[in-house]
């Protein structure tokens, strides 16, 4: 079955993501009349949508069939594939990183930090995070009666904690939120390299130009962390063997690349996507005074709300099934995390903001082999930001109209004004 043209041109375009009703409109349709059907927005290689949570399942649990890093992880345009081949020496993507990886390779690598990540391994880091956490806190109350809780908070606070865990220097943050921020918004003229409207051809050149900056930073850290280890994540990548062998310069890249972005932009999104929900939501602020033990419960559904990262994508390696429709080898599939969160079949009301969720079945974090690495560690971090600012509020609402990044990819509020009160 097609897509029609306009449902597939929604679900691609960055300006609907940015405005949010549409595309949530448009996997409202698909999942209920085509839930796996191929779409082919204009100037893109045709691909299956799989819109429902039980499908994202069912392809995920097939890591083997369904190949991370045989084309393109994210959605791209056709035109752009040969350049980015040309660029990587005949690769599809960009970034050589864990997402874009099958099979021994991604185990061997994902084995580097996954020891450091799980939530006993974080235990050690609650106290640095609170520190963190307090400091931003007290700059926000500082700037009371209002603030842009996205720029002033929700960017500044996952940066500085990802990039204590990863072990770069603070001085390097604005740095680092730079290049990451453009690699994940090229096409918003905002964020992007050259700051204005950009064709494909130039975004990829903008992304190319990142990414050299990135690789002589990395350059520099990897040798500073051979010549002197440590306990933080970037000295585990740029120290672990495998087979022997220190990581290639791809592989080493790749890792310091997603470990950067992946770790703080998408908890930014949904840190500032919650304050969003919660100043249209006295009641909920209410409710959150009243029981703080329910901010974990406000932390996953904010999760689920939000939804920072709004797809990716594999291909078939082989004629495979999945809910009785046939995929042939080679085929491009979209995992729309975007729409499973909203999947009528698991959620009760999923276009409501409803933190009696039990189980929240939230399925942001992605499923199986790529599971979100940083999970628990995006978890914790939120809930301790919510746990040292909740008690210093009396109120907060909106002091303007928030704004989405323009982008279809990993996005979510760049701009939340608020206005709040002190107890
Ligand atoms: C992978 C979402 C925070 C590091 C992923 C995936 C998703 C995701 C959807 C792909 C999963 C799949 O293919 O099944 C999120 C969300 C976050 C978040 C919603 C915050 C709310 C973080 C943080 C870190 C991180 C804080 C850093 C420590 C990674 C890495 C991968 C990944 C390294 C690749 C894993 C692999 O392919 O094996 N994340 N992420 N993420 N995430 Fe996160």
């Amino acid at each position: 079955m097609q897509i029609p043209a306009n449902l597939a041109q929604t679900i691609v375009d960055s300006r609907a993501y940015a405005a949010g009703d549409p595309v949530d409109e448009a996997f409202r349709t698909i999942r209920a009349e085509m839930p796996l059907a191929v779409a082919e927005p204009e100037g893109m290689e045709p691909f299956w949508v799989v819109s429902r949570h039980a499908d994202i399942m069912t392809v995920e649990k097939q890591p083997d069939i369904f190949h991370n890093g045989d084309k393109s992880t994210f959605l791209t345009l056709k035109e752009m594939e040969p350049m980015v081949r040309f660029i990587t020496g005949g690769e599809p993507n960009l970034v050589r990183s864990l997402v874009s990886l099958d099979g021994q390779e991604h185990k061997d690598l994902r084995a580097v930090v996954f020891p450091s990540v799980t939530p006993k391994a974080l235990r050690g880091l609650e106290d640095d995070i609170r520190k963190i956490a307090k400091t931003f806190v007290a700059e926000m109350l500082a700037k009371a009666p209002e603030c842009d809780f996205a720029t002033d908070v929700a960017f500044l606070y996952p940066l500085r904690v990802i990039m204590t865990v990863l072990g770069v220097p603070q001085e390097d943050e604005p740095f680092m939120l730079k290049l990451t921020q453009e690699l994940f918004s090229s096409a918003d003229p905002e964020l992007n390299r050259d700051r204005k409207e950009v064709n494909p051809a130039e975004a990829l050149d903008g992304l190319r130009r990142t990414m050299e900056d990135l690789e002589a930073y990395f350059g520099v850290m990897t040798e500073k962390f051979r010549a002197n280890p440590t306990d933080q994540v970037n000295s585990l990548i740029a120290n672990a063997k495998v087979n022997g062998e220190y990581l290639n310069r791809r592989q080493l890249m790749g890792y310091y690349i997603i470990a950067a972005t992946a770790g703080h932009d998408t908890t930014s999104n949904t840190t500032a996507g919650a304050m969003w929900a919660l100043a249209e939501r006295p009641l909920l602020f209410e409710q959150l005074k009243a029981d703080p033990g329910k901010v974990n419960a406000f932390v996953e559904e904010s999760i689920r709300w939000v939804v920072p990262v709004k797809h990716f994508m594999r291909s078939a390696t082989q004629d495979a099934e999945v809910s009785g429709q046939k995929i042939k080898a080679g085929d491009w599939m979209m995992l729309s995390y975007q729409s499973a969160n909203r999947d009528e079949a698991v959620f009760d009301d999923p276009f409501d903001y409803r933190i009696d969720r039990e189980p929240n079945r939230q399925i942001a974090f992605g499923y199986g082999a790529h599971v979100c690495l940083g999970q628990h560690l995006a978890r914790m971090e939120m809930r301790i930001l919510w746990e040292e600012l909740f008690p210093h509020l009396k109120s907060i609402e909106l002091a303007g109209t928030p704004q989405r990044t323009i982008s279809n990819f990993v996005c979510g509020p760049k701009h939340v004004p608020i206005r709040f009160t002190l107890n």
